[in-house]
């Protein structure tokens, strides 16, 4: 089986402490809940936690986020069911973080599937406005809905499109683009050194991507908000793509305001050269946030 160095050796010239990067690589992410405010609160998730004897922390960024040791099952946990917190990686959690979705607003998740940012969003929204789900897959879409009806949300529907062709009807005031990439951000080992998660066969991904950030803009109210999500360090699925909207649209990169530790979105890669705004997409790392890889850009219209 080939390390985590072989495997990533093309990204070492960007990866900052490559040899940090590779040994978090062999280590599990601590476990993050998002306590769903829509039905209780940080605190009962907490209480409800720490009986069944996990040591709980609120992540530095909010209390809404919680980091439990030794939880490696937390989809089976009774409060889980009942809809009180949601699991997901903390990097994750930061995509509706950065987006911001106001209450009342009309929001677009194009590649919404299974759910875990557009719940999310929802539950910021405080479950008001309209969040339109979108997936190609009719399945992953199924289990969007089965994870909304257990949060106990309502303002969300749910559309079948292939999101590069998603109708052009409406506009919305924020759109999320997480798209279908090759997981690099989720590659790691298990404690007995088994692969868990591998390198996604990838097609042509940013050709995909590309149409998909493409029409996301083109949804977008005038002044209108986009996040554009990855989970892979791969820069042709990342700055690249970025890069063809910069050139194709009149969009414009904003900074992401939130305090957690990341890294700056390349300027160059191989013989390619990115736009100097790409210094604000996040680049999250393993090493730096315990957690999984992800790439965030957050672009105004
Ligand atoms: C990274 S996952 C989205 C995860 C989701 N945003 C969440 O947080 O739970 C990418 C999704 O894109 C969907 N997908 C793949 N090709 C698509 C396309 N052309 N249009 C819309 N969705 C697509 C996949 O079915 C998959 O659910």
């Amino acid at each position: 089986m080939p390390s985590s160095h072989d495997l990533f050796a093309a990204y070492a010239e960007f990866i900052p402490d490559f040899t940090a990067f590779c040994a978090a690589l062999q280590t599990a992410p601590t476990c993050c809940l998002r306590v769903n405010t829509l039905r209780t609160t940080p605190a009962v998730v907490q209480a409800m936690l720490r009986q069944q004897g996990y040591h709980v922390t609120p992540s530095p960024l909010t209390d809404e986020l919680l980091l439990v040791d030794n939880l490696t099952h937390p989809g089976t946990l009774q409060a889980a069911l009942l809809g009180y917190y949601y699991p997901q990686a903390f990097t994750s959690a930061l995509a509706a973080l950065a987006l911001a979705p106001q209450a009342g607003e009309m929001i677009c998740d194009l590649c919404a599937a299974p759910g875990s940012k557009t719940s999310h969003m929802a539950q910021l929204m405080r479950d008001q406005g309209l969040i339109v789900a979108n997936d190609r897959h009719g399945k992953r879409l199924s289990m969007l809905e089965h994870n909304v009806k257990r949060l106990g949300i309502s303002n969300i529907v749910t559309t079948r499109y292939p999101g590069q062709n998603f109708p052009l009807r409406h506009k919305f005031h924020r759109v999320l683009v997480d798209t279908p990439c090759s997981g690099e951000g989720n590659y790691r080992w298990d404690a007995q050194g088994r692969l868990q998660h591998y390198r996604r066969a990838s097609g042509d991904l940013p050709r995909l991507q590309r149409q998909l950030l493409l029409r996301g803009f083109d949804l977008l109210t005038e002044r209108g908000t986009l996040l554009y999500a990855t989970c892979t360090y791969n820069p042709s699925e990342n700055e690249a793509v970025v890069q063809t909207l910069l050139e194709q649209r009149s969009a414009t990169l904003e900074p992401i305001q939130l305090d957690v530790p990341h890294d700056s979105g390349l300027q160059r890669w191989k013989d390619q050269t990115y736009d100097r705004r790409m210094a604000f997409c996040w680049r999250l790392y393993p090493h730096h946030a315990n957690s999984v890889g992800f790439f965030l850009a957050r672009i105004r219209a």
